[in-house]
């Protein structure tokens, strides 16, 4: 059995969930989904980035204390997966004492062997927003933008790792291992940012700046800066078991280089830690063509439309919508063409026809098909082709164009259904009638059973739902799920099914 560990990026615990969050835990669940109904022994890792200068001026606007507003954030994060059905196995915080630990460990470790040295830092440091500023950050005319405050120049002592070391080496490793980025298109961007020398990283702030970190195991009077706390993760979550090295690290591409493709990468081979075996880097969702910001009030709340529209159709729309790698638009509308053409009267419409058909001509069992005529051949035939290939575009991560062949079948299971006119035939006594109308009903039940076999990983609960009223229980091997093979003969159908109705308002309106 292959084991695969997958994780997502842990978020900041200094604001609410949004679509973007919400869009990398769908995806990372679709896949931790499909593999495991490959059969793959899977363990799926998710959680919240608790430590650093922005949660703690965040908890202090608030008036609280860091480890009570983490706590607050973080349970809404936990909240989150759970009303979006992630099938996570673990949920890590960076202030659990099982993650400080290993953090702390492995700083130790690096210092020790001489990989962490002390040295002064120089630079124009900005007191309102207490963070160090960069040359980039000026305004054209040279001066500091008015946000900084006072922006004085301070020379600081703290702990640097040797980054610049290992960037030859690196530049190696990911020559030689030309599938660690997906997509290929950006480990060259990781590629390209290498060419220019890399500083050695500044893991440390010293404590009466900020506080709120994890204490340097060599040197109390410093936290350890956020990132280099963070990345740890996915190894202290797992570290003592056999799930290291992770499959993949599921992360937005902002957050790529050079975090997870240049410090985590050296920061691992420092340690003698095997490192992960790929970063699945997705793009970025707008709204409505502009980018999501607290300041334009355009921040999509996933959970509004998962409360107006379901949690499946908010899935559907996440992965169908998004081709993985690329950048993506959310726009309201888009979300109710996708949701009434084709979630409600293609998949909705496949559904309660086959109900109501079996019900009004056959009692509501389904019956026993006769010899396959070419209408019917032609579908099964189709049926074989869109499964091979959904599971081959899956393998890929191209769910979007595997949902949408899967759809295009069920649009031809809605026009076979249109081509026997069942009702027609049912108003007609004659034997070869009779049986033509027995073949059709056992034909749509079983490519609508097939279809809802490759829809289980994007829409669980619709699935189940789907499954329920054909009065069909699937089996524990996903893959003879896929099988045309007249599996609902016999089986009693429900009266009718609500899967996708009719919404009240949008969810845009709804406030
Ligand atoms: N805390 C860091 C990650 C540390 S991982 C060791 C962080 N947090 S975040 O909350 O800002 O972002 C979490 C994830 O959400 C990132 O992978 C980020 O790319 C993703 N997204 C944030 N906004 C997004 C969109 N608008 N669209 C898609 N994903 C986006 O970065």
């Amino acid at each position: 059995m292959k084991s695969f560990f997958i994780t997502t990026a842990i978020d900041y615990a200094n604001g609410s969930p949004h679509l973007g969050h919400a869009y990398e835990k769908v995806l990372t669940d679709v896949i931790a989904r499909f593999r495991r109904q490959m059969g793959d022994r899977v363990h799926f890792l998710t959680g919240t980035d608790e430590h650093g200068q922005k949660v703690q001026q965040s908890a202090r606007k608030q008036g609280v204390e860091p480890q009570q507003f983490v706590d607050n954030i973080s349970e809404e994060f936990r909240g989150l997966c759970k009303r979006l059905n992630i099938s996570n196995d673990d949920f890590i915080r960076t202030t659990d004492e099982r993650h400080k630990k290993v953090v702390r460990r492995i700083l130790q470790q690096l210092f020790d062997k001489g990989e962490i040295y002390k040295a002064d830092y120089k630079g124009f440091y900005s007191t309102r927003q207490e963070q160090f500023l960069q040359e980039k950050d000026r305004q054209p005319d040279g001066a500091w933008p008015e946000i900084y405050g006072e922006v004085v120049e301070i020379t600081e002592s703290n702990y640097f790792f040797k980054l610049g070391k290992y960037q030859q080496w690196l530049i190696d490793y990911l020559k030689a291992n030309e599938d660690f980025v997906f997509p290929r298109y950006r480990q060259k961007q990781v590629l390209e940012f290498l060419k220019d020398p890399i500083n050695d990283l500044c893991i440390s702030r010293p404590k009466e700046r900020l506080s709120w970190g994890i204490p340097l195991p060599f040197d109390e009077n410093y936290v350890t800066y956020v990132w280099f706390d963070a990345l740890i993760n996915y190894y202290s979550a797992v570290e003592g078991t056999d799930w290291w090295p992770a499959s993949f690290h599921v992360i937005g591409k902002d957050i790529l280089v050079p975090a997870h493709a240049v410090y985590w990468p050296i920061m691992l081979k420092a340690a003698d830690i095997p490192l992960p075996k790929a970063l699945l880097a997705h793009g970025w969702w707008s709204v409505s063509g502009s980018k999501m910001s607290k300041s334009t009030g355009n921040v999509i709340k996933p959970l509004d439309f998962a409360d107006q529209f379901g949690v499946d159709a908010l899935r559907y729309f996440l992965i169908r919508e998004m081709n993985v790698g690329q950048d993506s638009d959310f726009s309201p509308d888009q979300f109710l063409v996708r949701y009434t053409s084709e979630l409600a009267n293609n998949l909705g419409n496949l559904v309660n026809r086959t109900l109501n058909m079996t019900n009004r001509f056959a009692g509501g069992l389904v019956p026993e098909p006769a010899e396959l005529d070419k209408p019917e051949q032609d579908l099964r035939a189709l049926w074989d082709k869109t499964r091979d290939e959904v599971l081959q575009l899956c393998e890929g991560f191209q769910f979007h164009l595997g949902l949408e062949r899967t759809f295009t079948f069920i649009t031809a299971t809605n026009a076979y259904i249109e081509l026997r006119a069942p009702w027609k035939l049912g108003k007609s006594t004659e034997a070869k009638d009779q049986a033509l109308l027995r073949t059709s009903l056992a034909t749509m039940a079983e490519a609508l059973r097939c279809a809802v076999g490759l829809l289980t990983a994007v829409m669980p609960e619709t699935s189940q739902k789907i499954y329920g009223v054909l009065g069909y229980q699937p089996g524990s091997v996903w893959s003879d799920e896929l099988v045309w093979g007249n599996k609902l003969v016999g089986k009693k159908v429900a009266e009718t099914a609500i899967l996708f109705p009719r919404p009240e308002k949008p969810a845009t309106e709804k406030k």
